[in-house]
């Protein structure tokens, strides 16, 4: 008879099942079968993990023993790391400084859940990494895995950028895979939704650096075939459209029911944001999900942020989706 194993249901130690990725991660895990250990971090999220069909465990990933312990009791085949510190963040000049606790739960955390992996015998391991603003800003707009990084990033987002290298390298080194996804939307929390409705959120010069979006149903279920799929590898998991500024932050201002964004010339993007800000947003690159859809067999629901924007924020939208009024501007 086959094992669980052997017909593709896994146990899965879910790390960071309480965030935008892991929230809809867990019940499509659930849904193809497999049986899933949910942690989070804050001890009052226990019963989101409960409610969303996984076993919690309270869990700090920068503390190694506590992780090893629970990977060890868990005797998951599998372990997904969606852990990042980004709620409640202010994001200013320095992306260093906001990315501080998340650059640890992808170095230090990665190498606690990979040591564990390692004694626990565990044959699967995924991780999220990041997509945009990472490919060097050089050439054609569109980039695959096999182009180079950034190999100079600005100054205040150098740690930020090494600690997504150290999770790729050491995650496929490990013969895991690494996800690097878009842009996240589809929350009513998303980043971008009140700035934008606010208009705190201009379109940069001519707009013209390129971004890439995925929406996060769509990201999650990349992360499912991910988890079924042989062998090691970096794959984007982004939409089809990788679009300028110019483009995409109006149709999403239109899909919030928000006045267009307002247009900041470079020299004042530069005293606003600061010069390495502005470097990243305006010569960003996009990223292609052909490796993806060929090796994964994933194909997104919604292909293009073009329909994906007001599907998530637009009237039709399912009601969480909906974000609070921003009681202003
Ligand atoms: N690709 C992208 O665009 C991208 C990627 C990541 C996040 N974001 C955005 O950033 C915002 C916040 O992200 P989020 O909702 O995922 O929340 P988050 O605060 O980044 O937390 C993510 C997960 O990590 C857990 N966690 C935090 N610190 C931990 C630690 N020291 N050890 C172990 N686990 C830890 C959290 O647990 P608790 O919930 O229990 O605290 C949660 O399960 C969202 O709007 C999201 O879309 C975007």
């Amino acid at each position: 008879m086959l094992t669980g194993y052997e017909r593709g249901m896994m146990r899965v130690f879910v790390a960071g099942a309480t965030g935008a990725i892991g929230t809809r991660l867990v019940p499509q895990l659930i849904e193809h079968g497999h049986e899933v250990i949910g942690t989070h971090r804050s001890p009052g999220n226990a019963e989101r993990v409960r409610a969303l069909g996984a076993e919690p465990v309270a869990l700090d990933l920068l503390d190694a023993p506590a992780v090893h312990r629970a990977v060890l009791e868990a005797r998951p085949e599998a372990i997904i790391h969606q852990a990042t510190a980004l709620t409640g963040v202010r994001f200013g000049r320095s992306l260093d400084r906001s990315f501080a606790a998340t650059n640890r739960l992808r170095t230090e955390g990665t190498d606690a859940l990979l040591a564990a992996a390692r004694e626990a015998g565990v044959r699967r391991f995924v991780a999220q990494s990041f997509a945009s603003y990472r490919y060097a800003r050089e050439g054609g707009p569109v980039k695959t895995e096999d182009d180079r990084l950034d190999p100079d990033p600005p100054a205040m987002a150098r740690e930020t950028n090494a600690a997504m290298r150290y999770l790729d390298d050491a995650v496929t080194n490990a013969g895991g895979i690494a996800l690097r996804y878009g842009g996240f939307y589809g929350a009513a929390n998303d980043g971008l939704v009140q700035p934008v409705r606010k208009r705190q959120f201009p379109v940069i010069g001519a707009g013209g650096g390129i971004s890439s979006f995925v929406h996060l149903d769509d990201a999650a279920a990349a992360t499912v075939l991910a988890l079924g799929h042989d062998g090691a590898g970096l794959y984007n998991i982004v939409d089809d459209e990788p679009a300028p500024m110019s483009e995409w932050l109006p149709a999403l201002a239109a899909a919030l029911g928000a006045k267009p964004p307002r247009h900041v010339p470079l020299w004042l993007a530069r005293l606003i944001a600061g010069k390495g800000m502005v470097m990243m947003a305006d010569g960003s690159r996009g990223a292609s999900n052909a490796k993806a859809k060929r090796e994964l067999g994933w194909t997104p629901r919604y292909p293009s942020w073009r329909q994906g924007f007001p599907a998530a924020y637009g009237s039709a939208a399912p009601a969480e989706a909906h974000p609070a009024p921003s009681g202003g501007g």
